[in-house]
């Protein structure tokens, strides 16, 4: 019978290292796979309306930082502002300020600069900047 071979010092080492190895890419893959969990997204409608990329949730603390609400009724929140029209029901209708189609650039757009869309109109320029626009625009898209 002949003896069993047992490994030379290099090959020793090589499977050290190749099981070592095998751990790390283990390891990281884990480590990789909880991070992506960790930091995922909420991609629910209630969060990021279908066609608006902006996040509703942020939108909904934004429109109580620019003012909106000391000119328009949202739901229960306050102050409850008679300027403008209620936006409560916002995601149902078919335009803003009874021009423009709404969506989700041109409710960005009119956030951001509706005396320039419609000069003369009440709702004055907030100086709301891109982000937080499409972040208003997704949250009113939630109103229905
Ligand atoms: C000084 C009062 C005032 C403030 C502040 C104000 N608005 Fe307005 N808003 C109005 C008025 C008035 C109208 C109607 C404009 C028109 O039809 O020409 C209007 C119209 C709108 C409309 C269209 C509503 C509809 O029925 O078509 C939206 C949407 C809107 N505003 C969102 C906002 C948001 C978001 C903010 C905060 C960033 C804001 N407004 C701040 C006065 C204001």
């Amino acid at each position: 019978m002949r003896k069993k071979k047992l490994p030379s010092v290099h090959e020793y080492h090589l499977m050290g290292c190749l099981t070592l190895c095998a751990a790390g890419v283990v390891v990281s893959g884990c480590l990789v796979l909880f991070l992506a969990y960790a930091t995922r997204a909420d991609w629910t409608p209630a969060r990021h309306p279908v066609g608006y990329i902006g996040d509703a949730e942020r939108g909904k603390t934004l429109v109580a930082a620019y003012g909106c609400l000391s000119c328009h009724e949202i739901r229960d929140a306050s102050p409850r502002g008679l300027v403008g029209p209620p936006l409560n029901d916002m995601a149902s209708r078919s335009y803003i300020a009874g021009h423009f189609a709404n969506h989700e650039i041109w409710m960005t757009r009119w956030i951001e600069h509706p005396q320039q869309i419609k000069p003369g109109t009440a709702m004055p320029d907030l100086n709301v900047g891109r982000r937080d626009a499409l972040d208003i625009a997704a949250y009113l898209a939630t109103l229905r």
